[in-house]
């Protein structure tokens, strides 16, 4: 059975020494909603998807899953099981092969994982993602850019997590690979109807992927609305967006 979560962010806010980087920020993501987060370098799009992550503690505020208060200090490794990430960075560990980055959280969290069935299984989500097979036992750097997101998208839906984040999926590649990474997420969301959240600057990728927008300024919502409501809001950080 697919489990869908709804997640709660309130009031929201993260200060680091002094500088307060994340303020007030509220919204809510149904279960099965796509939510894109979209802002100008250092809005703080990252840092609101580490919190979410749990990787960053909130310093007040509350974040729900299922309303079920994921307190600052509660158990990450839990929270974490429950989502897939694709990192701005892709964050491929270079000295571990394909298949091994692509199961790396079950390979080196179980105590005796069964490298059979991991390797067979991260093969399988090399072949959803599109890549060819047999880059199995290749290491990152052999890679391109492309492919590289690509198995940064394979390792998010290795363990077929209840949520999907994914951070900047489509910076960095030209545009024919990002239509394409744009269409693979598309895919792999309207297959597994899993609540998820994009984060990117590509307002072309928030019009076409998202059921709920967020823009991000200076920490703070500044506007928030569905793909229609975006085309026909007057607020000017959104139009220039809009506008390119
Ligand atoms: N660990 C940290 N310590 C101090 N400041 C930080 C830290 N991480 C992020 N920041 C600051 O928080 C702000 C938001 O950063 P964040 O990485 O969330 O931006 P972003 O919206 O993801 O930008 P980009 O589009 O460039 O990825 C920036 O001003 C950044 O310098
Ligand atoms: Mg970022």
């Amino acid at each position: 059975m697919i489990k869908k979560l709804k997640i709660e962010v309130k009031n929201l806010n993260k200060v680091i020494d002094s500088k307060r980087i994340l303020k007030n920020i509220s919204f809510t993501i149904e279960p099965e909603e796509h939510l894109v987060i979209i802002g100008g370098s250092g809005a703080g799009k990252s840092m609101l998807a580490k919190c979410i992550l749990g990787l960053e503690n909130i310093s007040s505020g509350s974040i729900f899953f299922d309303g079920k208060l994921i307190s600052r200090n509660a158990d990450r490794q839990k929270i974490l099981d429950k989502l897939g990430v694709c990192f701005q960075s892709n964050a491929l560990f270079d000295s571990y092969n394909i298949w091994q980055n692509i199961a790396f959280k079950k390979l080196y969290n179980e105590k005796s994982p069964s490298i059979i069935k991991l390797r067979k299984l991260a093969i399988e989500r090399l072949r959803e993602v599109g890549l060819p097979t047999n880059i199995a036992e290749d290491y990152p750097s052999e890679l391109s850019g492309g492919m590289q997101k690509r198995v940064g998208i394979a390792r998010s839906i290795f363990s077929d997590p209840d949520i999907l984040i994914f951070d900047e999926p489509t910076t960095g590649l030209d545009p024919i690979m990002s239509k394409k990474i744009i269409s693979l997420i598309s895919k792999i969301i309207k297959d597994s109807k899993k609540t998820a959240i994009t984060i990117t600057h590509d307002i072309n990728l928030a019009m076409f992927l998202a059921t709920k927008i967020i823009l991000l300024n200076d920490g703070k919502v500044e506007w928030s609305g569905n793909p229609k409501q975006a085309i026909l809001s007057k607020n000017k950080l959104l139009k220039i967006f809009l506008n390119g």
